[in-house]
């Protein structure tokens, strides 16, 4: 679990927020027991963070770049009406067998539809505007895909992005992924066609408002 937090108080405010359940338990043991790199789940406080974020906003249409074994993407299905979509963007084929798994498995399943490939690619395809976008894939493209996204996301949709504090690294930005979002982060932060806010759950979600 990625968090800058003492370990004490991530459980504490995770033993205060809400269950995610049963299924997402279990696709957290197996993507733990058969994945490689399991820390890059979300997991159940951003998880239930995340869900709630699609509910308040009303959302009906979701994107999500990066989904892994598909937690976050479950997830925020959750959040979604009946007639809500998600649309989940993965380039690893492992990963698509096991969330397809789960999907199966889930009332949620229905409004999540998986395209497998670049995110960058995939991103290009896409038609009509987005609610809400959750960016989660790979750090060095992060400004790539905020470019790409913004103009997709209706006026005042949201988007979240994932490990923008990258477990403190961006205080002195040395690896490749680190200067990536250091720089991401100073882009976001002098943008002014959004609001934001940084917050410091987990290893730090980037909450921007398109104006
Ligand atoms: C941090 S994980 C996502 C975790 C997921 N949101 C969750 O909560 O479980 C990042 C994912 O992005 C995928 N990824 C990396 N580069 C990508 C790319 N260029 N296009 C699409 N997906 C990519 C990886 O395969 C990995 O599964």
């Amino acid at each position: 679990m990625l968090t800058l937090m003492k370990p004490e108080i991530e459980l504490y405010a995770r033993e205060k927020t809400a269950s995610h359940g049963d299924l997402l338990e279990k696709l957290t043991t197996e993507t733990k027991e058969t994945m490689e790199w399991p820390e890059m789940l979300t997991g159940p406080l951003e998880g239930r963070f995340l869900k709630l974020m699609v509910t308040i906003s009303g959302a009906k249409r979701v994107l999500e770049v990066g989904m892994f074994t598909g937690y976050s993407a479950l997830s925020m299905a959750e959040g979604l009406p009946e007639d809500g979509e998600l649309i989940t963007l993965e380039i690893n084929d492992k990963a698509i067998e096991v969330a397809n798994r789960y999907f199966g498995n889930s009332p949620h399943g229905k409004k999540i539809t998986i395209k497998k490939g670049a995110g960058l690619d995939s991103i290009k395809e896409l038609t009509g505007t987005f609610d809400l976008v959750f960016i989660d894939a790979d750090k060095v493209n992060y400004s790539n895909y905020y470019e790409a996204i913004l103009p997709k996301l209706k006026t005042g949709g949201i988007i979240l992005v994932d490990n923008v504090l990258y477990s403190g690294e961006v205080l002195d930005p040395q690896s490749e992924n680190a200067k990536a979002i250091h720089a991401f982060n100073e882009k976001v932060s002098n943008d002014n066609r959004v609001d934001k806010v940084l917050l410091t759950i987990r290893d730090g979600v980037y909450f921007i408002v398109k104006k």
